[in-house]
């Protein structure tokens, strides 16, 4: 993976660590419409639903300016869907470096041109959803023919260089066995590769979280020959102790301590704030203080080990060591 410029760097260090002080989100998830071009097993979203009362583009400046966020994802539902996504992506923009940007999505409506219109706007990270290294994808998300348009498109935006590029596997009980063909997968199409964990909270599905003693053996198996494979490149983009707070997670059935709505949280469609994507309580942008102190000071949920909280429940330290020897640039 692309290690950030130095001076970039620097800047969002020094804006994380005001951040981390002063209380302020580290980490703000942009969900901009609820609508979705799939059906995804593991999913509570899918399909369309009311984009009556989406934010405009030009409201998303208002939030950055609030809420000083130092990293964004922009997500949904599937953000592709939204015809001024390269607007919003130009208003979360400070116009010096920051904040790092990453966009998650299926690319199910991903195309050459909206790539480089993308990056040019501001996407630093193009998280792209893999669930399988085959045609099972397609199954899985409801979605004929998405697999075949990723093993087009992804290599190819791959070759252009820039290595902005990572496939991102969320496990479940059902590609378990798949863990290392997925690596394989980033291998060969010359991208990075990052793996997150399911959560039964979306859905209320426990079918799909690997919980037995045989599959988290086999887990755990997979994972150790995945760890064998890092190399200078940062193409494996979580850090080992992530990766090994995801095996408790999965061998606890929760992780506690989270700090959803303090150090991370998702703006939605309609512009409210949220703790995170899967705790519905509603603030207006005001009150995010109201939401850390109704919220995050009594929250007990451990229900889910997804990027966006991995990234985040670790010490101040530990935190900026994994992202300046793991992301950032210490030497120019
Ligand atoms: C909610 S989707 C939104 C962006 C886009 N539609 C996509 O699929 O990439 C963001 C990520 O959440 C993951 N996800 C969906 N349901 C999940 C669950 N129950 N537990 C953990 N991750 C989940 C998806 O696989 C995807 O990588
Ligand atoms: S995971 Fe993404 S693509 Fe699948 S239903 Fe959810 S929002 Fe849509
Ligand atoms: S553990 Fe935290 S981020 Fe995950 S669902 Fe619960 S409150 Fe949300």
């Amino acid at each position: 993976m692309r290690k950030v410029p130095l001076r970039q760097s620097l800047k969002v260090i020094e804006r994380g660590t005001r951040n981390w002080v002063a209380d302020r989100p580290l980490v703000v998830s942009f969900e901009v419409t609820d609508s979705c071009t799939c059906h995804c097993r593991h999913c509570d979203h899918g399909g369309p639903r009311d984009d009556s009362r989406n934010l405009p583009a030009a409201e998303y400046r208002r939030y950055m300016r609030e809420l000083r966020p130092c990293v964004v994802q922009v997500s949904g539902g599937e953000p592709l869907l939204r015809p001024d996504l390269v607007e919003i992506v130009r208003q979360i923009q400070d116009g010096d470096g920051l904040p790092y940007t990453i966009l998650v999505s299926s690319w199910s409506l991903m195309t050459d041109a909206l790539y480089l219109e993308l990056r040019a706007a501001g996407v630093d990270q193009f998280s792209v959803s893999l669930d399988f290294p085959d045609e099972r994808h397609d199954r899985f998300r409801s979605y004929p023919g998405l697999y075949s348009h990723l093993e087009d498109l992804v290599p190819r935006m791959g070759r252009l260089g820039y290595d902005d590029i990572v496939l991102n596997s969320c496990i479940t009980s059902e590609n378990l066995g798949e863990i290392e063909a997925l690596a394989d997968r980033a291998r060969e199409w010359g991208v990075n590769l990052c793996y997150s964990a399911y959560s039964p909270r979306r859905t209320g599905c426990r079918e799909l979280f690997p919980a037995s003693p045989e599959q988290l053996a086999e887990l755990n198996r997979r994972l150790d020959r995945v760890e064998a494979r890092r190399d200078a490149t940062n193409w494996i983009v979580n850090s080992r102790s992530t990766l090994d707070a995801t095996r408790r997670y999965f061998e606890h059935s929760g992780m506690p301590g989270c700090r959803a709505g303090q150090r991370f949280l998702v703006v939605t469609a309609d512009g409210a704030l949220q703790p995170c994507s899967m705790q519905f309580c509603r603030y207006p942008l005001e009150e995010r203080g109201r939401m850390i102190r109704e919220f995050t000071r009594h929250n007990t949920c451990d229900q889910c080990y997804v990027s966006i909280r991995s990234y985040l429940d670790k010490s101040f330290p530990q935190l900026l060591w994994e992202n300046v020897s793991g992301f950032f640039s210490v030497r120019t």
